[in-house]
């Protein structure tokens, strides 16, 4: 279907399209996966269109309870029309409990409970290694003001509850998640990207078990089914079926 559309950019894991309208981008997420900085890569056949359909809900969700989303319609399953942004260089991470490269660099106690939950926010640029910020270097690279800081945080709060009790009642711990935001042509903060278990730490509530990419970082063998389980969870059986996933 974007054969006649101009690829506008081709990241690790998604490819962003023009769309009719000047002011729209088709998101296709792709079957790649990547983990440490692009350094570890694979393909695993329908994780795209497992993500679309995973994001889609959760931005739908988001919506529902007043946060501005990119998000504008599931075109077909693996291709997202979303609004166009100008992306903020910043990975806005929002923790829950500690684990992953938090226990690496600070003493925290293994999967200790952070209440309130930390956020986080790293330079996205692979060439620095998205190196994490304060608001201060944030703020003398011209990457956002005090205003769009102060902004993005109190959206990642709201975020941070509105999806911890979403994925609760189907049974989902949100240990941890990234998020990306842009502008609009308007000056609006608007939240892009995906939500998805490529971005997100989800742990079954009961067994704890892992249900996102960190089942690929561990190197485990069976990445694909846990994807179409976390899948299963979250976007309504009808959704599942329509979309033949
Ligand atoms: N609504 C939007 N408008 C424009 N760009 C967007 C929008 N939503 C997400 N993006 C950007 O599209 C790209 C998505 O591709 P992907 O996630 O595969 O890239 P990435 O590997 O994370 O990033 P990069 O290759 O830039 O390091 C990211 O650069 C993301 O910031
Ligand atoms: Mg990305």
């Amino acid at each position: 279907m974007n054969d006649s559309k101009k690829l506008m950019y081709a990241g690790k894991a998604k490819d962003i399209y023009e769309a009719e309208d000047d002011d729209k981008v088709i998101v296709i997420f792709r079957d790649d996966i990547t983990a440490g900085d692009g350094e570890k890569k694979a393909n695993f056949q329908g994780k795209g269109n497992c993500n679309s359909l995973i994001s889609s809900k959760l931005f739908e969700v988001l919506e529902e309870n007043g946060i501005p989303t990119h998000y504008l319609d599931l075109i077909e399953t693996g291709s997202v029309l979303s609004k166009k942004l100008q992306m903020i260089p910043l990975e806005v991470i929002a923790r829950n409990i500690a684990t992953g490269s938090l226990l690496k660099r600070f003493p925290f106690e293994k999967n200790q409970k952070l209440d309130p939950p930390i956020i986080q926010m790293d330079y996205k640029n692979d060439e620095y290694h998205d190196p994490m910020l304060n608001d201060e270097i944030t703020i003398a690279l011209g990457i956002a003001t005090q205003e769009d800081l102060d902004e993005i945080r109190k959206i990642t709060l709201k975020i941070n509850n509105i999806l911890s009790e979403f994925l609760k009642e189907k049974g989902i711990l949100l240990v941890d998640f990234k998020l990306e935001f842009g502008k609009d042509s308007e000056g609006n903060i608007i939240l892009g990207d995906e939500i998805s278990p490529d971005t997100c730490r989800y742990w079954d509530i009961k067994t704890l078990e892992t249900l996102d990419k960190d089942s690929f970082r561990q190197g485990q063998e069976n990445v694909m089914d846990i994807y179409e389980q976390v899948c299963a969870m979250i976007v309504d059986e009808k959704d599942i079926e329509r979309w033949e996933i």
